[in-house]
């Protein structure tokens, strides 16, 4: 059961093996889970404009177009296009018609992420217990059916205006949902590009209020049936270089990771809050994608103009981190040349390097991460990279 679960969890193309190693899988018993989740469905992002962010996903992230809603398919209030790369789907939406909710959204937000769906065996199941526990629940379980078949679909509400929608695609065979056609993007990828650059969605970050941190955790512990994962990181972040203290929960199986973020008073202004003032509240601050070839697209994302934080090269000159990582899989000198991180703990090491803001607002971000055993998050890590991230406030007048 636990093997036909995760076998079964939302994986196009990348098999059962290489999603273990992606990011990190554990065995677990669904038949005891008040709330079973089988993997993330999709992040779905409202912008300011659709069109031209669906593109970018395509050029930059290496995403293929796979499904599309709009005026063209009778829904005259938004555009929606469905991007896939390996495992992960993207859903990014832009308001059409004038009076769209959308653009509500989108005028408090910026361009963000509304929705992190999850694919559920038991829509039913797992609201019945999350109304048990006091979850709102923002859309009642019903079905939508078309030509390819029915979903049933649910949705609650998380931290700010971000919502989990509740999917049971098992009697659907759409590219996505009813009212989304089959279609792909105009773009061409180059003569010999990489197939994909990701092949998963690693983890999702949610940034909260002071003093909230605890009350998510929770709520995804109470409400979702998620566990506390081992790394959980506290006082040891809080120090004066960057302020914010971190925990993180994961369904069963950890196929679906969210780290959650709450400033904490330090003598600088936390990248939390910065985030919370931009973002008007809390919400979505990075997703982590998994990749098996974190050089390789990392030089393709930066060849196509994604900017990376810098790393300063003192990092890996410390003789400190070269016996804290001991071997990896590539040369340090490769990875200071990209300003990739990494970090060792019991289980094994991981590579990670992140993004710069990818909108307007000095919000949502990346992660690119490469496993190898490590089933952590990249505490060792912290110090450097809040200072990286600090100098990017300091330039931006916001720290
Ligand atoms: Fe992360």
């Amino acid at each position: 059961m636990t093997e036909m679960i995760n076998r079964d969890s939302g994986i196009d193309d990348v098999s059962f093996d290489q999603l273990k190693q992606l990011v990190g899988l554990v065995d677990y018993d669904p038949s005891r889970d008040p709330f079973p989740v089988r993997a993330m469905d999709a992040v779905v992002f409202v912008v300011g404009n659709a069109t031209q962010t669906a593109l970018f996903y395509q050029f930059a992230f290496g995403m293929e177009q796979v499904g599309y809603s709009g005026p063209e398919t009778g829904n005259r209030d938004h555009k929606a296009f469905v991007l896939k790369s390996g495992s992960a789907r993207f859903v990014i939406k832009g308001a059409v018609d004038p009076k769209s909710p959308l653009l509500d959204h989108h005028r408090a937000h910026g361009d963000g992420v509304v929705d992190l769906a999850l694919e559920v065996a038991d829509v039913d199941k797992c609201i019945e217990h999350a109304r048990s526990q006091g979850a709102t629940v923002l859309e009642e379980p019903h079905d939508v059916s078309d030509e390819h078949g029915t979903v049933r679909v649910a949705a609650i509400a998380a931290y700010g205006q971000t919502r989990h929608t509740l999917v049971d695609r098992s009697r659907y065979q759409g590219v996505y949902l009813p009212g989304y056609v089959a279609k792909k993007g105009s773009y061409v990828r180059p003569e010999g590009a990489p197939k994909r650059l990701f092949q998963a969605v690693d983890h999702c970050v949610g940034n909260v209020e002071l003093g909230q941190m605890d009350y998510w955790v929770q709520f995804y512990n109470r409400v979702m049936g998620f566990v506390n994962m081992a790394e959980f990181v506290g006082d040891d972040i809080a120090t004066e270089y960057s302020a914010l203290m971190s925990k993180v929960v994961a369904n069963g199986n950890h196929r679906v990771k969210f780290p959650l973020n709450e400033p904490a008073v330090s003598k600088r202004k936390s990248q939390i809050d910065e985030y919370l003032e931009f973002y008007g509240g809390p919400g979505c601050q990075h997703i982590a994608l998994a990749t098996n070839d974190i050089l390789m697209t990392v030089d393709q994302m930066r060849a196509a103009g994604v900017e990376f934080l810098d790393t300063p090269d003192s990092y890996y000159d410390d003789p400190e981190l070269r016996a804290r990582i001991g071997e990896v899989r590539a040369p340090i000198e490769e990875l200071k040349k990209r300003g990739i991180l990494v970090d060792r703990d019991e289980d094994g090491y991981l590579l990670q390097i992140f993004t710069k803001p990818i909108g307007d607002r000095p919000t949502v971000f990346y992660e690119l991460i490469e496993r190898h055993g490590s089933l952590g998050f990249g505490k060792g890590n912290f110090k450097a990279l809040f200072e990286a991230i600090e100098r990017e406030q300091e330039r931006r007048g916001n720290l």
